[in-house]
């Protein structure tokens, strides 16, 4: 035990680096919520709250395993982009989910390398919820921005354009099919 702390000093940077960034979704969410406005508020609005939850209880997980590895856990949240529009809001937290995602992955990897394997397990329920977030932001951002390319080209991120690609042609496709067929 008594050598813990210095085997696993990598993963306590690595951790507080992960606490970090969940109190600044935690913030983000909170203030994407506040500041929402347009037609889309309440529907984003519960949206964004609702993930609020997930994250703090991330953040008290990472918490009690870097005082567990003998570290000291951070109170400074990482920075928190601002965005003025709905379209842009959901773009940011997206893209935040992303990268949580890839940082748990290799902080998993750490983990097991010190053989802290229980550390690991609960690092894969927490990329488990980050997926589920991740895929929510990106159902919307998908049809928000198809929606958007039929009035404009304007503000497209290349990942939509290839999303769109795979996916939205057709289901526009079919469902001007179905609107047609129904009168
Ligand atoms: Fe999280
Ligand atoms: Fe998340």
């Amino acid at each position: 035990m008594a050598t813990r702390r210095s085997d696993a000093s990598d993963l306590i940077d690595g951790l507080n680096e992960d606490l970090a960034n969940e109190y600044a979704s935690v913030i983000q969410y909170r203030t994407y919520a506040s500041t929402l406005r347009g037609p889309h508020r309440l529907t984003l609005r519960s949206l964004f709250e609702g993930e609020i939850a997930d994250e703090l209880r991330h953040a008290g997980l990472l918490a009690d395993y870097i005082v567990a590895l003998g570290g000291a856990p951070t109170t400074t949240p990482a920075d928190v982009p601002t965005a003025d529009s709905p379209l842009e809001m959901l773009r940011a937290v997206y893209e935040a989910e992303v990268d949580t995602i890839q940082r748990y992955v290799e902080r998993r990897s750490q983990a097991e390398e010190i053989g802290e394997h229980g550390i690991a397990v609960t690092l894969d329920d927490i990329i488990e919820d980050e997926t589920r977030h991740r895929d929510e932001m990106q159902l919307i951002l998908d049809g928000w921005e198809s929606e958007s390319t039929q009035r404009s080209s304007d503000g497209r991120s290349p990942a939509a354009t290839s999303r769109e690609g795979a996916r939205q042609r057709p289901a526009r496709t079919r469902a001007r099919e179905t609107a047609g067929s129904s009168r």
